[in-house]
């Protein structure tokens, strides 16, 4: 099973919206699936699937059953409040916890993916679920404004500190297609994210622009991958990149960890041949 993240230095950059859509294009890909909120103090992930209304879940043999949304595994801390309005007053170590139970306690049974929702920032929170996670791949979310940008450069250190290599920078609400006649409209200009990118040496995911069938499908509780348009097909090629990426991360790791074995064998060789002649060294 491959762990994704999805995170942003910023609150309320489409977070919750890209983590959820990933899910399921991977589902549509023909990919098994697993969906976890673990933003524990706002979880949005039922509301963007429909699922308000789930209070509990069943257990079964010590593991809690996600629930299945066609086809894929959903868990949200959510589910477990007892009710929408209840703030969650939890100190530290209970979110530990929480996390350390959705990741180990849920059933997620031999999924090949598991798409994981993280709160907005880089603090406490976010740091113990990557510790427990250990995360293959980070996908970092950004939207057009410089200031977004300079919080996501933040997010972006703090993947390549965790070790988690980041398999994509996407930069959502970047434009906006207009309503009425289809046409792109910029807003907040774009290109910042692309410029970040480079920049700092991650892959640039691509654009999503602001799209009402986007907005909506997320009243509706519906995932917008679903539905035929134009927004469904440019997340589809953006979820193909963040795919090749995370091969790619994949193989120069493998490289990597080769290079390492060989370097130490050749440096085991090397002590042996000098042991070999200091003995015989000494013995002449
Ligand atoms: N490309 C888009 N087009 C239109 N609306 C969007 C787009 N991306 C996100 N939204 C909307 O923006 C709002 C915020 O999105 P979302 O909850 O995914 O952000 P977030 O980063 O997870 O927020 P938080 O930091 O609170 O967790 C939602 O209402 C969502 O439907
Ligand atoms: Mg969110
Ligand atoms: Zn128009």
């Amino acid at each position: 099973m491959k762990k994704l993240v999805v995170m942003s230095g910023k609150g309320g950059v489409g977070k919750s919206t890209i983590a959820a859509n990933l899910a399921f294009a991977l589902k549509k890909k023909g990919y098994k699936v697993g969906l976890l909120d673990c933003d524990v103090h706002g979880p949005s992930i039922p509301k963007l699937l429909g699922l308000e209304n789930v209070r509990g879940l069943e257990a079964k043999e010590g593991k809690i059953k996600p629930i299945d949304v066609q086809g894929v595994k959903v868990f949200s801390m959510g589910f477990m409040l007892p009710s929408r309005d209840t703030p969650v007053v939890w100190r530290g170590p209970i979110k530990h916890k929480f996390i350390e139970e959705a990741l180990n306690n849920v059933d997620w049974g031999d999924i090949d993916y598991l798409v994981i929702d993280l709160p907005p920032g880089t603090g406490d929170e976010v740091i113990s679920i990557v510790q427990l996670a250990k995360p293959d791949g980070s996908v970092i979310v950004t939207t057009p404004q410089s200031v977004a940008i300079e919080d996501v450069r933040k997010a972006i250190n703090f993947s390549i500190h965790a070790g988690i290599p980041v398999i994509g920078l996407i930069e959502n609400m970047s434009g906006m297609i207009c309503p009425h006649c289809g046409k792109e409209i910029e807003i907040f200009g774009s290109g910042g994210g692309k410029k970040l990118a480079a920049e700092m040496a991650v892959p640039f995911a691509g654009n999503l622009p602001v799209d009402t069938t986007i907005f909506k499908s997320g009243e509706d509780g519906k995932p917008f991958v679903d539905l035929n348009s134009p927004a469904a097909e440019t997340f589809s090629r953006i979820v193909d990149g963040l795919l090749e990426n995370l091969e790619m991360v994949k193989e120069e790791l493998r490289r990597l960890e080769e290079k390492a074995k060989k370097a130490k064998k050749d440096a085991e060789k090397k002590l042996e041949e000098l042991r070999k002649k200091s003995e015989a060294e000494k013995q002449s």
